[in-house]
């Protein structure tokens, strides 16, 4: 099927699982590689990001930890200002931290989350984001691994949602504009 629909929003097919599945593949060794020495924090995004995470943690040969944060920063289709609804827990000072996220648009989110970082002390932190808005970036940090870059259109699936629904569909989808 190459359109969907959720609640009052047509979407149509735009990335395959298996195209997915490569450029986790592809940032799966980029991470074997940076860390081999060390053993990382893998933080992950609640609630997209966990398909993502799962994914990329199968093809993960080093050793790591993994914890979870959910910050909230949409409304709908539009992005706003990120607040936490679950945080840390872990001591994280001098880690070598890993946000894992589904999806960099702004970037609103992954700039409160390095702030919340730099104040646990951490030794560095870098990105894995499955999909990665460049257009609609406003933020100065580097995104370093990215999956998937995509135009800033609002897309659904593999993790992503639409008011909570469409995260369970393999393959992405677009938000179908005529
Ligand atoms: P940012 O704070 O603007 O970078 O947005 C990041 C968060 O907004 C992501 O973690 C997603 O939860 C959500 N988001 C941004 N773009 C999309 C999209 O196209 N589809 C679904 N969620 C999105
Ligand atoms: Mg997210």
């Amino acid at each position: 099927m190459n359109t969907i629909t959720i609640e009052d929003k047509t979407f149509i097919k735009y990335i395959s699982d298996s195209e997915i599945d490569k450029a986790i593949e592809r940032i799966a060794t980029e991470i074997n590689e940076e860390y081999k020495n060390d053993i990382p924090i893998l933080i992950i995004t609640l609630n997209g990001a966990i398909m993502f995470a799962a994914e990329l943690l199968k093809k993960l040969t080093i050793q790591c930890r993994i914890t979870c944060i959910r910050v909230a920063s949409y409304d709908g289709t539009q992005s706003s200002t990120a607040k936490n609804l679950i945080g840390l827990v872990e001591d994280l000072t001098n880690q070598r931290v890993i946000v894992v996220d589904d999806i960099v648009d702004t970037g609103n989110t992954y700039e409160h989350i390095v702030g919340m970082l730099q104040e646990e002390k951490v030794k560095d932190v870098r990105i894995a984001t499955m999909t990665f808005k460049p257009e609609a970036y406003k933020k100065s940090l580097p995104v370093h691994y990215v999956g998937i870059n995509i135009p800033t259109k609002f897309i659904v699936g593999h993790g992503l949602d639409y008011n909570g629904l469409g995260r369970n569909l393999p393959d992405i989808y677009q938000l179908y504009t005529e």
